[in-house]
C-alpha cells in the first residue's frame, strides 16, 4: 500500500469509528453475543497476581479492556491510545462515571505517533490489530514502549480455519452480523467493513511468525468460541 492509499484508509476507519461511536457497546456486545466481557476478562486474569504497573492499551475505542485492568489490577496505571476522538470521548465518559480517571489517561492518537520509551510492563490491543495496514510496523512501535519482559496481549477475531466452523461462521454468523447492522446502525458501511477486516486478516500461524521475528516470545494462545476469537499472549525479549 502506498502513503496515500494508507491515509485514505485511516480517514475510512476514523470516519466509520466517528460514526458508530454511541451504539459501540451495544453492537460489540451484541456480536460477541456477550462473550466480548469474558474474554477480556482472561486478558486481565492473566495478569492477576503479577508485579504489572504500567499498561498500555492500544486503539482503546470506548474504553473497556483499559476499565476493566484498572479494576482488577489495582496497582497499576493505563495509558489507552486511540485515534477516533468520538470513541475516546466516549471511553473518557465512562471511567469518568467509574470514578478511574486518576488511574487510566486516555490520548487521541494514531499509534505510529506514540512512543514513551521502553515504559510499559504490558501492552495490550483488543479488536484492534485488525484494522492496521502493517502489522510488522505495529510491533516495532511495541517494542518500542515496551519493557524487556513485558508482555503482548492481542485480542481479535479471525478468519476460521476448520471447514465446518468456516461453513457455519459463513452462513449463520455472518447473515447474523448483517441483520445486527441493519436495525442498529445508520452505517451500514461500518459493518460490511467489519466483516470483510475479519475476512482479509492473516491467519494465526502468520501473526505468530510476525511476533517471533520481531523478538516476542509465545506465552500462550488462548483459543475461545471454536477459534474465532483468540487471545495471543507474548513476552518482548
Ligand atoms: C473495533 S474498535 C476496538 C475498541 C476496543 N479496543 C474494544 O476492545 O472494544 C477498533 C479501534 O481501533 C481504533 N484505531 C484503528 N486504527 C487506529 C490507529 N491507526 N491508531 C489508533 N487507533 C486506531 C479505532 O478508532 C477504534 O476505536
Amino acid at each position: 500500500m502506498n502513503k496515500n492509499n494508507i491515509k485514505e484508509k485511516e480517514r475510512k476507519i476514523k470516519y466509520i469509528f466517528n460514526s458508530i461511536y454511541k451504539k459501540y457497546d451495544l453492537i460489540n456486545f451484541l456480536l460477541t453475543l456477550g462473550f466480548d466481557r469474558i474474554w477480556r476478562n482472561k486478558v486481565v486474569n492473566f495478569l492477576l497476581e503479577k508485579k504489572i504497573k504500567t499498561i498500555l492499551d492500544v486503539a482503546t475505542g470506548t474504553g473497556d479492556l483499559a476499565i476493566i485492568l484498572a479494576e482488577k489490577l489495582t496497582k497499576s496505571n493505563i495509558i489507552g491510545i486511540d485515534f477516533s476522538e468520538k470513541m475516546i470521548k466516549e471511553a473518557k465518559r465512562k471511567i469518568k462515571i467509574k470514578k478511574l480517571s486518576k488511574r487510566i489517561k486516555i490520548f487521541k492518537t494514531n499509534y505510529k505517533y506514540f512512543i514513551k520509551k521502553k515504559y510499559f510492563d504490558v501492552i495490550t490491543i483488543s479488536f484492534g490489530i485488525r484494522n492496521f495496514d502493517n502489522i510488522n510496523y505495529f510491533l516495532k512501535i511495541v517494542k518500542k514502549n515496551i519493557k524487556k519482559n513485558g508482555y503482548l496481549i492481542i485480542l481479535e477475531f479471525f478468519y476460521p480455519e476448520n471447514n465446518i466452523i468456516k461453513f457455519l461462521y459463513k452462513f449463520f454468523y455472518q447473515k447474523y452480523i448483517i441483520f445486527i447492522s441493519k436495525i442498529l446502525s445508520d452505517n451500514f458501511y461500518a459493518y460490511k467493513y467489519l466483516i470483510s477486516s475479519i475476512n482479509c486478516f492473516i491467519k494465526k500461524s502468520d501473526l505468530n511468525n510476525l511476533l517471533i521475528n520481531n523478538n516476542f516470545k509465545k506465552i500462550k494462545i488462548i483459543n475461545t468460541n471454536f477459534g474465532i476469537t483468540s487471545i495471543f499472549i507474548y513476552k518482548s525479549i
